[in-house]
């Protein structure tokens, strides 16, 4: 796809992005983990973004549960149900048939394994490749039971705003020595448990890059610096849809002023390691 998009000066430049031509699994993103290629991630929630994301290259989409703030006016992740996912991943999966689609399991949607193990059925069967929940070593047997029945998992770390009441607030997670320790404990104990990605959120760059490295799997930063192999990002915020947006995000429709153009630019900074940016990290 070539859009025309704004530069600098105002003039007008193109840009080639490149639409994805094959279905994305994890082994794509295992091999582009071993050639050190960035894959990018983009939070999605619709048909129509989902099919933008396709022609942007958009390798996997996210249908986060933060869908209770970004589209449902919630303050937090806490109230969304497994209805809401269900229906938002049916959508993102029609308009997009090529992206590794990741959906998200709800609060207390897997407080135990075999809760897990129905509700992760029911993501998968609207649609979804993986799904993805939120916490550490605590989610081993749960994580493996999933894993060897076939349901790919995304472990999420770090800032887990499904615990936003434990942590009295989103703040930045792991920059105490223990909690440091703790989340690469966690990271290494569910890789081992099944985990075929892990997501880190709100972390410190230096803790995000150690736990790269030690990982076979690949790792998805949002907060997390510029040395994981791949980055998430909102759509609310890539396109300047939030009211205050955080730190570590980037409106790209600022700088392209069209929505095809924000993607693209996205994706090709991720690849290209113009994002994140040093203003988009915590030490
Ligand atoms: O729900 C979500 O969109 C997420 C991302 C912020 C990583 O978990």
């Amino acid at each position: 796809m070539v859009y025309s998009g704004n530069n600098d000066t105002g003039k007008a430049e193109r840009v080639n992005t490149p639409a994805l031509k094959k279905q994305v699994t994890l082994r794509t993103l295992r091999k582009m983990k071993a050639q050190a290629e960035k894959f990018v991630t983009v939070a999605l929630y619709d048909a129509p973004m989902a099919a933008m994301a396709k022609k942007s290259g958009v390798e996997v989409v996210l249908v986060g549960d933060s869908l209770g703030m970004t589209v449902l006016g919630f303050d937090s992740t806490i109230p969304v149900t497994m209805e809401q996912m269900i229906y938002h991943v049916e959508a993102v999966r029609r308009g997009n048939d090529k992206s590794l689609i990741i959906g998200d399991l709800p609060f207390m949607s897997y407080a135990t394994p075999d809760t897990a193990m129905e509700n992760a059925a029911r993501v998968m069967r609207a649609g979804a490749n993986m799904i993805k929940i939120e916490g550490g070593e605590w989610l081993q047997d749960t994580v493996k039971m999933l894993s060897d029945r076939g349901i790919p998992v995304c472990a999420h770390l770090g800032l887990t705003p499904q615990s936003v009441n434990k942590f009295g607030g989103f703040r930045v997670q792991g920059r105490t020595q223990e909690q440091s320790e703790q989340i690469t404990k966690d990271a290494i104990a569910l890789e081992k448990a099944g985990a075929d990605l892990v997501l880190l959120e709100c972390v410190p760059q230096a803790l995000a890059k150690d736990i790269t490295k030690a990982l076979n799997v690949p790792t998805i930063g949002i907060g997390a610096g510029r040395d994981t192999d791949a980055q998430v990002l909102v759509i609310n915020d890539i396109l300047g849809l939030t009211e205050h947006p955080p730190k570590f995000s980037k409106n790209f429709l600022v700088e392209t002023l069209d929505i095809p153009g924000a993607l693209t630019k996205y994706t090709q900074d991720v690849k290209s390691g113009a994002f994140p940016h040093d203003d988009n990290i915590f030490c």
